[in-house]
């Protein structure tokens, strides 16, 4: 086969300049060009999809060449970081060529400007090894087989974040192909309005091929643990998870914390938080603000050192060995302002739904979990800029993760999913307490995410698309990932 580079130079003789042609080509007709790859990694096989080509460019330049392709010639195409998506087609597509960018893996660092430029195929694994020896690192995955492009792009909830917010407030510039080709820089200064709509704008504006991060300093150690509490906690867990949601997590932003439930086959439930210190942490004497969760006024089952006097790195490494790729998932989330009784009903929403019909399915398990945002971390977003996600005030991000063996099983997850957060978003709505934004990298197939972050941000999104892809490749040909609304 001809390769790559050598077909594209003279394409532009050869192929008939048809972006307004109402059907999309034959993909086997957008394939000549292009090299072939049988790669497919996806973390869960209930989101993969076999691209007719899956096409694996070694650099930006390649990337331009095959996206202008793609609009001159009407192809339906598909772009990958690193697979992590829970919806299929997302970042796959079955009749089409599935851009994968996980040769874009560099990462540099500049010490003049304390800025990492980071190639959008990486997982952040190989970012925090590579930033390690300079001593810092950057707000990335908290599991560190993540990829880079996806969670950038659609926010980024960080061990940093409540201290420098969202991930996604902590890029610097961004290296962009728009769907003529075209290889542009957005940063604060330069097509700083398209800076802003991509942080949150997934993949509707262009392939993101580089990003330039501000890095934080990693000289001092990090500490992780993981507390695991009978069902039998559950209101001392929840009554110190709710302080920590009002005003807890702004009394020390070094510190950060999950909380959540889980229920595996037909085991009872179990509650757990993960929580991490970025500084020096003395167990038997921990930070106030986290040593609730430690003592033994909350009873519980293990609480699990993951790193101590470590690194970020140690930390998100040890997750990802707990959530190794593999087994089905799918996701659903919403979110509420923080309210004692309502934390807990939604809880028994989530175990009520948990039927015996379904928790007997092979290889079950479910997760409902909660992620506090507090004011300083939306105080440091809007220091930087501000984002597309239209969030004024404190919330909590919820989460429903289920877990299962066989694809078989798909369609009753996905519909026992949307149960429970159907369900949920009514008690919120009851209790006055629904909070209308929805974390876009948790978000589920079925549900409408770009539309929760309010009209402002809405209209926005709308008419940077309009300047930056008037053909609306993006939305046209990419058919897979959270769409703006009318693109
Ligand atoms: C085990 C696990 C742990 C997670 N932990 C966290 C967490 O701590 N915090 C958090 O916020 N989220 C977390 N997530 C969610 C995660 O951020 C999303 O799944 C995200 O989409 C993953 O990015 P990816 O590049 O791997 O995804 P992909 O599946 O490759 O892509 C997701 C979407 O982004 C688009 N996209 C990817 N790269 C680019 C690019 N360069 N340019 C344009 N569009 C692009 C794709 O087209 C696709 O629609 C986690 C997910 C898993 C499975
Ligand atoms: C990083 O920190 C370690 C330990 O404090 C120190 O020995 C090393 O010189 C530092 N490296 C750089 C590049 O600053
Ligand atoms: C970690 O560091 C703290 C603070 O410097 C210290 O008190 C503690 O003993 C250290 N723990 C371990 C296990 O080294
Ligand atoms: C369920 O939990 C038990 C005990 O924690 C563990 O041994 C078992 O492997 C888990 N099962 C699954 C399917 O994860």
């Amino acid at each position: 086969m001809l390769s790559f580079k050598t077909i594209l130079l003279c394409s532009g003789l050869v192929l008939r300049v048809d972006a307004f042609a109402l059907q999309f080509r034959n993909p086997v007709t957008c394939l000549q060009p292009l090299e072939c790859d049988t790669l497919s990694t996806y973390w869960s096989p209930a989101a993969r999809q076999d691209a007719t080509c899956i096409f694996t460019p070694a650099n930006t330049q390649d990337v331009a060449r095959a996206v202008k392709l793609f609009t001159r010639k009407n192809c339906q195409f598909a772009i990958r970081g690193g697979g992590h998506s829970y919806n299929p087609g997302w970042a796959g597509i079955v009749n089409g060529v599935l851009i994968s960018l996980s040769n874009l893996n560099t990462v540099t660092y500049d010490p003049q400007t304390g800025l990492a430029s980071i190639g959008a195929g990486n997982r952040w694994r190989n970012v925090y090894a590579s930033l390690a020896p300079h001593n810092v690192t950057v707000l990335g995955g908290r599991s560190s087989n993540v990829g880079v492009g996806g969670y950038l792009t659609g926010g980024g909830i960080s061990y940093y974040s409540n201290e420098r917010g969202w991930a996604t407030d902590n890029i610097h510039s961004v290296e962009i192909v728009l769907a003529d080709g075209k290889i542009i820089t957005a940063s604060r200064e330069q097509n700083s309005e398209l800076f802003r709509c991509i942080k949150g704008g997934s993949n509707n504006y262009g392939v993101i091929t580089k990003f330039v991060l501000e890095t934080v300093d990693a000289s001092r150690p990090f500490n992780g643990f993981v507390g695991v509490y009978p069902d039998s906690s559950t209101n001392d867990l929840f009554t110190a998870a709710y302080s920590y949601c009002t005003g807890g997590s702004d009394s020390d932003p070094k510190s950060h914390m999950i909380f959540s439930s889980s229920i595996n086959g037909t085991s009872v439930a179990l509650n757990a938080v993960i929580m991490t210190y970025r500084d020096a942490f003395d167990a038997a004497n921990p930070a106030p603000v986290l040593e609730p969760y430690l003592d033994s006024n909350i009873p519980n089952l293990a609480i699990i050192p993951i790193s101590i006097n470590g690194t970020v790195g140690e930390v998100a490494n040890a997750l990802s060995n707990g959530q190794a790729p593999g087994n089905r998932y799918t996701m659903g989330t919403f979110s509420i302002y923080a309210d004692l009784e309502l934390l807990k009903d939604l809880r028994n929403i989530w175990a009520e739904e948990t039927t015996t019909t379904i928790r007997t399915r092979p290889g079950f398990a479910t997760e409902f979990a909660f992620q506090p945002v507090g004011e300083k971390w939306l105080a440091s977003s809007a220091a930087r800029g501000g984002n597309s996600f239209g969030i004024t005030s404190p919330l909590v991000v919820v989460w429903i993760q289920p877990r299962w063996n066989s694809a078989a099983d798909d369609a009753v997850m996905v519909e026992y999913t949307d149960r429970v957060r159907t369900r949920c978003e009514q008690a919120a709505r009851d209790a006055g307490k629904f909070a209308k934004f929805r974390h876009l990298n948790y978000g589920g197939r079925n549900q409408d995410i770009i539309p929760s972050f309010g009209t402002a941000s809405v209209l926005r999104m709308q008419l940077n698309k309009i300047r930056y892809d008037p053909l609306n490749v993006f939305g046209r040909l990419v058919p897979g990932g959270f769409k703006i609304p009318g693109f």
